[in-house]
């Protein structure tokens, strides 16, 4: 079992990122934990505003791409573990602009990678050390209906830029774990959802929508599937990697909840139908919602233009976890869903505050109804 305490987490004002140093800093209140962000648009320091008066907590600005900030952060911190979550991490927007894709998921992660060959290899320094690298199951390419769920070692086929750059940075990961026996890890997990979601994916989306009353937008005939991983259960699966899996391991981590996208926004309409529809006190808050007035949501649902390329399903095998370290995902999707709707009615200043106008206007170009 690993003893590291000091953490470089990188992309830590992200969604996910941002719920597992919440998580990290719970369990481990010893640890000391560095945050690296370069808040791109989907980073927000206010995701981690109640982190902040932590003693081990300390946040620092800044690119994974600069690797002398990095080598100097380790040092200065004596850091000997890097989880990393930086990315850009939607797919729509790696169709739309792929470039920053290659160089923050790709050059990015080969500079941390180099930093800590430097610092870890380097003269003097003898300690356990750890890489983990957050990848996705994205880079296992698109399953058909009746095909199984991806397993580890399933081949890698990715089909979109933004899967084509992760499958890049995982490589680069087990390259330097053959190569230079730097400690490495990975994990690739299926869709999460949560709190602090940035609400151009399709959960966070969707909620922030019904609430204005906004339309739904569904690509194509909405029947692709995905498995969708309650944010904290994804956590609890990297912890097990961090504290228990060997260097060099790479697990899968899934929710266990294959739905199609019409089934799950048809789900998340009839939530807020019930929820606001329960409320006097929500129906005030959100009078354009259609749940205020007394319309079924789902009149809100607007089939649009396919995404090129679109995946059309993902499954996620994670017998290996399963077994070896005694993972499970704990959070029904009912009730996840329940959670996180909850949350983003409880942080509306949150979502709006990132829903500002240039972002609007890039959601706004992206969505044409289909025929
Ligand atoms: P996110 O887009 O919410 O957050 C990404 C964070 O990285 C932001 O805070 C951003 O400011 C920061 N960042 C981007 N470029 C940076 C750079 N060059 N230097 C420093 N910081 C930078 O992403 P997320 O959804 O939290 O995803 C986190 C990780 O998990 C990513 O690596 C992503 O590929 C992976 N992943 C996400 C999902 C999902 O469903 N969201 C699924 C599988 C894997
Ligand atoms: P998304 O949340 O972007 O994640 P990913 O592309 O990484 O799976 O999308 C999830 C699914 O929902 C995907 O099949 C695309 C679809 N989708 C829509 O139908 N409408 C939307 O507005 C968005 C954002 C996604």
């Amino acid at each position: 079992m690993s003893q590291i305490q000091s953490w470089l987490v990188t992309g830590a004002a992200g969604c996910i990122g941002s719920n597992f140093v919440r998580y990290w800093c719970d369990q481990y209140p010893d640890n000391k934990v560095v945050v690296l962000d370069s808040l791109t648009y989907a980073g927000d320091r206010n995701s981690l505003a109640d982190l902040e008066t932590n003693p081990g907590f300390q946040f620092v600005q800044g690119d994974i791409t600069d690797h002398h900030l990095v080598e100097s952060l380790l040092r200065e911190h004596q850091l000997n573990g890097i989880v990393n979550f930086a990315a850009e991490s939607h797919v729509d927007r790696s169709i739309s602009g792929p470039g920053t894709f290659i160089s923050t998921n790709i050059v990015g992660t080969q500079r941390l990678l180099e930093a800590a060959r430097q610092v870890w290899l380097g003269d003097g320094f003898s300690g356990d050390h750890r890489f983990h690298q957050v990848s996705t199951d994205e880079v296992y390419g698109s399953l058909g209906d009746d095909d199984p769920a991806f397993t580890e070692d399933h081949s890698y086929q990715p089909s979109s830029p933004y899967a084509a750059s992760k499958a890049s940075a995982d490589h680069l990961v087990r390259s330097y774990q053959h190569t230079y026996g730097l400690h490495t890890s990975i994990s690739n997990c299926s869709n999460n959802y949560g709190p602090y979601q940035f609400p151009e994916k399709l959960i966070g989306l969707t909620i922030c929508n019904l609430v204005r009353g906004k339309a739904l937008p569904i690509y194509g005939t909405g029947k692709n599937i995905r498995d969708w991983l309650f944010v904290d259960d994804h956590c609890r699966g990297i912890d097990r990697v961090l504290r228990s899996g060997e260097p060099g391991c790479t697990y899968n981590i899934g929710g266990g909840t294959e739905l199609t996208n019409i089934e799950l926004v048809e789900r998340l309409c009839d939530l807020a139908d019930r929820l606001i529809g329960d409320s006097k006190e929500l129906q005030l808050r959100f009078p354009d919602s259609l749940a205020a007035k007394g319309v079924p949501s789902r009149s809100l649902i607007e089939f649009v233009s396919d995404r090129p390329g679109h995946d059309w399903r993902y499954a996620i095998d994670i017998s290996r976890i399963e077994r070896d370290l005694g993972y499970q995902p704990a959070t029904q999707i009912d009730a996840g869903l329940s959670l996180t709707m909850r949350w983003y009615f409880d942080n509306e200043a949150w979502w709006q505050s990132v829903m500002d106008g240039s972002y609007q206007q890039w959601i706004d170009t992206q969505y044409s109804t289909g025929d």
